[in-house]
């Protein structure tokens, strides 16, 4: 590999590679978030008509908040994430499952490469782990994964305004801190501080130049937004 190629294994901002953030994922996650829920209203909007013929990727897939519900409604989800022992937390409870048509990979946004092209690429709150120059890559190597017209749906978290951050972002805290945890607001700061969460007009601008027509954009959280987009252009 180049030298100059971004280490996508070295975490920045919360560790996902330490078991005891690992650990404690689900918990924190499902204290306000309803995983076989978000999967059912990802995958209805999608409008796929035979999901059972299609294949999935699902990059960044932690513990498989995603893939696992997915992987009910498609022939085959590739669970994609850096972290081994989120992956191991996923792969545990596919296992207590019995399910069988996911395959677990160790790799990431720009390393992943598949022989196929896939229906969807998902990932929902882990491209805000790349740096900008980095999510460029990212995008163009998902556009290649996917056939055209394919689905990329993607979730993150992304800033919305232009001017006066210091009271926009105090404001935003002071939001969040209504509804979650002080470990959790915690977790917001490292994540404006350290991680590389970007603005929704850059994001826009990185997605539409990587071959993607972005059809819809839902602002869902104070901090989350999801691109709904299509394949239109191949490099
Ligand atoms: C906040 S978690 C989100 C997990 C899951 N998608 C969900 O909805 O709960 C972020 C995940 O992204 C993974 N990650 C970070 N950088 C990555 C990269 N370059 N490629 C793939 N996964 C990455 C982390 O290991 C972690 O499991």
């Amino acid at each position: 590999m180049k030298d100059w190629i971004y280490n996508e294994f070295k975490h920045v901002g919360v560790d996902y590679s330490q078991k005891e953030n690992a650990e404690i994922y689900d918990d924190q996650m499902e204290s306000f978030r309803d995983y076989e829920n978000e999967a059912k209203l990802i995958i209805d909007g999608c409008g796929f008509k035979n999901p059972e013929n299609s294949t999935v990727i699902d990059i960044g897939c932690g513990t498989g908040a995603f893939a696992i519900h997915a992987a009910k409604y498609f022939k085959k989800v590739y669970a994609v994430d850096v972290s081994k022992e989120m992956l191991h937390i996923a792969k545990s409870k596919a296992k207590v499952k019995g399910i069988e048509n996911i395959e677990f990979c160790n790799s990431g946004f720009l390393q992943f490469q598949l022989n196929t092209e896939v229906d969807l690429v998902f990932s929902k709150w882990a491209f805000h782990h790349l740096p900008d120059y980095w999510k460029q890559a990212a995008l163009l190597n998902i556009n290649k994964m996917l056939k055209m017209d394919g689905v990329f749906f993607l979730t993150d978290l992304i800033f919305k305004f232009e001017t006066d951050y210091v009271k926009k972002t105090d404001t935003m805290i002071n939001e969040l801190s209504k509804s979650f945890s002080e470990e959790f607001i915690s977790e917001i700061k490292v994540h404006i501080k350290d991680e590389y969460s970007t603005f929704d007009w850059i994001l826009r601008g990185l997605i539409e130049r990587a071959g993607f027509c972005i059809e819809k954009i839902n602002a869902v959280e104070t901090l989350a937004s999801e691109y709904f987009c299509r394949k239109v252009r191949s490099f």
